[in-house]
């Protein structure tokens, strides 16, 4: 049992980190949770998990749809400078591990090595947020032609749930970022560049990733 409460399965010792289908591995085994083992409660104060304050700070049963909140969010969880631990980024790959899910929002770690990216996609009708806790990454929008911003570590991005883009790491190190989405994704729609506009391609269901 995690310390969100759910039965999970703990990844074997030394990898904490899962590449590509990783959705069945609660990501339990964070470094939040080893602090609080390695802390007795008599000697130090526990620390709290940036999910419990989030928990506590939100009332049940209500999602933080606005954008700026997942923003907000993101910022919450970029402060804990283990975060990318949890990920092998010595992949070729991008990898992810989910933080945190519910009906109604998730959080995922996703870690970037040089030169990946996740293609043009949208949310399926999710609001979301992101933002970079190691390395760099830029985000690729759509308006009448291609739109770039670049985001450097601590920087972050709230979107609405109409909200089509690309994000790549186009630098020469790998890059972590923290991701927020509320509801939690059922799905993405992928697009394609063809005659100067973006194309509906097919679309993906939660699960598929
Ligand atoms: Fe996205």
């Amino acid at each position: 049992m995690c310390g969100w409460g759910r039965a999970c399965v703990r990844p074997a010792a030394g990898s904490t980190s899962r590449t590509v289908a990783s959705t069945s591995i609660c990501s339990c085994a964070s470094a939040w949770s080893v602090a609080s083992v390695r802390t007795p409660a008599t000697t130090r104060p526990r620390r709290s998990s940036p999910m419990t304050t989030i928990h506590r700070a939100l009332p049940t049963g209500l999602a933080p749809a606005d954008p700026d909140e997942l923003l907000r969010l993101t910022l919450l969880l970029a402060h804990d400078e283990r975060l990318p631990e949890l990920l092998d980024l010595t992949s070729p790959e991008r990898s992810w591990t989910r933080l945190e899910a519910t009906d109604l929002m998730e959080v995922w770690l996703i870690g970037w090595p040089p030169g990946t990216g996740t293609g043009w996609h949208d949310h399926q009708g999710s609001s979301g947020a992101f933002r970079v806790v190691h390395g760099a990454l830029t985000e690729h929008t759509w308006d009448r032609g291609a739109r770039t911003r670049d985001l450097a570590r601590g920087e972050g991005r709230s979107f609405a749930a109409s909200h089509v883009h690309d994000v790549r790491n186009e630098g020469a190190t790998a890059a972590v970022s923290v991701h927020a989405y509320a509801p939690a994704l059922r799905g993405m729609t992928r697009y394609a560049v063809a005659g100067g506009a973006l194309v509906r391609q097919q679309v993906e269901r939660a699960g598929q990733w």
